[in-house]
């Protein structure tokens, strides 16, 4: 593990290097007060910084907060000859993993790099979750609607996170459950330090077996203490513990949602059948060609459609040359009734036309492990 010491004693210094460079870690070693955390955070991007002497003046732990603010899975432990309880408090809640009391043992230091190790270890298990990517060409277009159920189909067999990223105006949660959620991915935010796959599933909703919907905020000036890396450090998380994560994302691409956009295996543009919605769909898929995208990441959704309507199928596709076109039929009385009523279309009606594209689109991004077994079987019984 990378650890950076600050400290202004010398002496410190050299005895803790020793020390960890005993137990075989990467130390780098800052001489200097606790002003020097950002400088050391950003140069050297430990895994783990012990800061000495920064233990008095509360109003010293906002260089801590602006630590972990911007680099949420660096671990800072706090070296303090004395603490008040209201000092723990405050360095907690800025996200301080430890306070180690000074003059710390060898055994103390030891268990807090552990402990720090242990957790990174967790945060360093490969990615198994695929990115599903929701947004709109244009307001309206049915992309809520579809990201969170298509959720209830992907949830019959695999576990789901849905994170509504509309974090000013989302409503995600809203078509598929009743009540308001108790917490949201505003608190996740606010706490970015204690994020761990408990507290991801506890500030998220349940709303049917292996299908939880992480909330937008209830107040918009929640919404603007969101920084693009919380939102980054909850999808990476959410990667390594679900099978599927999808995002409703709002229609901006701004740093947050180009960051979740490059993270996606799959991104879904949903429109209507409009030349306002093929246009901005243009222009989504110039924007991913020019981020280097392949072809195949981007799926266009053509919601609500209608053969005979003004614009075909094949016109649409031509005019989005080069890009996969799908389409979801359009049926408004049952869409509605199931938003209305806050619960799944599949639960209402599974035989809705709606349901069954959902359905298709589902199998599509689930492997057939069934059809491939009966595939196997098939080719060794012939050979057999
Ligand atoms: N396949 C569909 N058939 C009928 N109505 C639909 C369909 N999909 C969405 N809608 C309607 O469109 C409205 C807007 O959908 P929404 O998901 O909120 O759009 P967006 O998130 O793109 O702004 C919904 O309230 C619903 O009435
Ligand atoms: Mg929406």
């Amino acid at each position: 593990m990378k650890i950076a010491v600050i400290s202004p004693s010398e002496t410190h210094l050299q005895e803790m290097g020793r020390l960890l460079e005993l137990n075989r870690h990467n130390v780098v070693l800052a001489s200097g007060d606790k002003t020097r955390i950002r400088s050391v955070a950003e140069q050297d991007a430990p895994d783990l910084i012990l800061v000495d002497g920064l233990c008095c003046d509360l109003a010293d732990l906002a260089l801590v907060d602006d630590v972990t603010a911007h680099h949420p899975v660096m671990a800072v432990v706090l070296l303090c000859p004395t603490q008040t309880p209201e000092f723990l408090i405050h360095a907690m809640r800025v996200g301080v993993r430890e306070v180690l009391p000074l003059p710390a043992s060898p055994e103390a230091i030891e268990g807090a790099v552990n402990r720090v190790a242990a957790k990174l270890q967790g945060s360093s298990q490969r990615p198994t979750g695929r990115l599903l990517a929701f947004l709109g060409c244009k307001g309206g277009s049915g992309s809520t609607f579809i990201a969170t159920n298509l959720g209830f189909h992907l949830a019959e067999s695999r576990s789901v996170l849905l994170i509504d990223l509309n974090l000013q105006f989302g409503d995600a949660l809203s078509f598929v459950y009743e009540a308001s959620p108790a917490l949201t991915i505003a608190d996740v935010a606010r706490d970015i330090n204690r994020l761990d796959a408990t507290f991801l599933a506890a500030a998220a909703v349940n709303v049917a077996p292996n299908y939880s919907v992480l909330a937008a905020p209830e107040a918009l000036t929640q919404a603007m203490a969101i920084k693009p890396e919380h939102v980054d450090a909850i999808i990476k998380l959410a990667l390594l513990h679900y099978d599927f994560v999808l995002l409703d994302l709002p229609r901006m691409l701004d740093t947050l949602a180009l960051k979740a956009l490059d993270r996606a295996d799959k991104i879904y543009p949903v429109l209507q059948a409009g030349v306002p919605g093929i246009q901005n769909a243009k222009k989504l898929l110039t924007v991913f060609r020019s981020l280097g995208y392949a072809e195949s990441k981007a799926e266009i959704i053509v919601n609500r459609f209608e053969k005979g309507g003004d614009i075909g199928f094949s016109e649409i596709e031509q005019s989005l040359a080069g890009a996969f076109v799908r389409t979801v039929p359009n049926s408004f009385k049952e869409v509605n009734a199931s938003i209305n009523q806050g619960r799944a279309l599949l639960e209402s009606s599974r035989s809705n036309a709606v349901s069954k594209s959902l359905a298709d689109l589902a199998s599509t991004l689930i492997p057939q492990v069934e059809d491939a077994r009966g595939l196997l079987g098939r080719i060794f019984n012939s050979k057999g």
